[in-house]
């Protein structure tokens, strides 16, 4: 089983910002620890900060790995190039978020990529990440 774990804009800086809001891990120390969960499936990450190069991933991604996990932070509320790219692929790909977003400001409480998931996953702090993983475990 190989996973691409694909975070967007701002993740990059998880363990060091709004602590109150995302936790104090780092993306290693969550990725390790899911890692440890889940021997057997081989977890590749990417991040990026710039919307096309998030398009560039999941068109890449496609038929090589079986299951794709998009965190795609704040391009979740405004990006249709990331919806498309999702819907353009056949690789599955689960939504994740680690804050609730619809119990924070009103521009988070939409989603423009879920419809073209499999699922979306939020509000469980770092083990949204985990759950993802475990649905394509089940
Ligand atoms: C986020 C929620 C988004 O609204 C926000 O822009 C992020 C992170 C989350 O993981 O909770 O950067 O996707």
């Amino acid at each position: 089983m190989k996973i691409l774990v694909i975070n967007g804009p701002n993740l990059n800086l998880l363990g060091k910002r709004e602590i109150n809001i995302y936790g104090k891990q780092t993306i290693e120390e969550i990725l390790q620890s899911v890692s440890n969960k889940y021997p057997k499936v081989t977890l590749d990450y990417r991040q990026s900060n710039i919307e096309g190069e998030l398009v560039n991933y999941l068109q890449e991604a496609n038929h090589a790995y079986d299951g794709i996990i998009l965190n795609a932070a704040a391009y979740t509320h405004t990006s249709i190039a990331i919806a498309d790219a999702i819907a353009a692929i056949q690789t599955p790909v689960v939504e994740v978020h680690i804050s609730n977003i619809f119990a924070r400001e009103k521009e988070r409480h939409t989603s423009l990529i879920s419809a073209n998931c499999i699922g979306s996953i939020g509000g469980f702090g770092p083990a949204s990440y985990e759950l993802a993983i475990h649905y394509f475990n089940l």
